[in-house]
């Protein structure tokens, strides 16, 4: 098919789809160039959580490796956060199985978790084992309050400034994340509390600029140099003590490796 048969076949589709214009706004070089454009001269940094003595011992549970699962490091970084920074309360967007904040709990005085209800999932069209799945490995879970709600329109009130770390994994389109990130700030203890969103990364090493496009234009400039993507992992990191941290280098050589041994604790 020629460039011209393409272009007018594409443009069938749109008009009777228009949906499928988002793959072309949404494309990721689409993105990178609207915030190279946005943020001329910004060079994204990373720092590296296998820096710190903590991660000397680590121990990751639960971990359910079931579509949409973060990566074992992305619950490493979580659990690291908590406990070099002392953390005592903790609060995500976003719980579906409950699969971060059950890794968190533990290490933490308090957690809370907010999701969408159940029934919103419901008049979304969504499935009935997928609503199912939601709070799995955190109902029972003592220190661990469930919220319910829109992040959006979520009453927050009662949360301002009670949070010393917020992690950011619900909605990831630019404007939902830009709007959690703001949101986030809000909760924060003090200026000493840390920001966490998940996605930021497409894979361990490739940034994802519609998940970065959301955190930049929230976070005031000043707090800019104190935002970090994660080696290894898929989160970007606000530290407000800073940390060691080097220009990302996409395909590089490995610098490390891992073992990992795998132990199914019966359910
Ligand atoms: C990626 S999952 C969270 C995964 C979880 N943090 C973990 O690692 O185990 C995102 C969840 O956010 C919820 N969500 C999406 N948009 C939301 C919103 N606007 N407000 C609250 N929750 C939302 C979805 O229902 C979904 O369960």
């Amino acid at each position: 098919m020629n460039k011209v048969s393409k272009l007018l076949k594409a443009i069938r589709l749109i008009l009777q789809r228009p949906a499928l214009l988002n793959l072309v706004l949404k494309d990721e070089a689409v993105l990178k160039a609207n915030f190279q454009k946005e943020f001329p001269g910004l060079q994204l940094q990373e720092m590296d959580m296998f820096l710190w003595p903590e991660a000397a011992a680590l121990r990751i549970t639960p971990y359910a490796f079931l579509s949409g699962s973060s990566m074992v490091t992305d619950f490493a970084l979580l659990q690291l956060l908590c406990r070099r920074y002392k953390v005592a309360t903790y609060l995500e967007i976003g719980t579906w199985r409950g699969e971060s904040v059950a890794n968190v709990a533990p290490f933490v005085s308090e957690a809370f978790t907010l999701n969408l209800p159940d029934e919103t999932l419901r008049q979304m069209g969504q499935n009935e084992a997928y609503i199912q799945s939601h709070r799995f490995f955190s109902s029972q879970l003592k220190n661990v309050t469930h919220l319910f709600g829109d992040s959006a329109t979520f009453d927050w009130t009662p949360y301002q400034q009670k949070c010393d770390l917020i992690f950011i994994d619900g909605d990831h389109s630019t404007e939902a994340v830009q709007r959690d990130t703001q949101t986030a700030l809000q909760l924060r203890k003090s200026e000493n509390s840390i920001l966490v969103w998940h996605d930021a990364k497409a894979d361990g090493e490739y940034p994802r600029y519609e998940v970065l496009l959301g955190i930049y234009r929230a976070l005031p400039q000043e707090l800019h140099s104190k935002l970090y993507l994660v080696k290894h992992a898929l989160c970007a990191v606000y530290l407000p003590d800073g940390a060691e941290a080097s220009h990302i280098a996409l395909n590089a050589l490995p610098t490390r490796a891992f073992e990992i041994e795998l132990k199914n604790i019966n359910l």
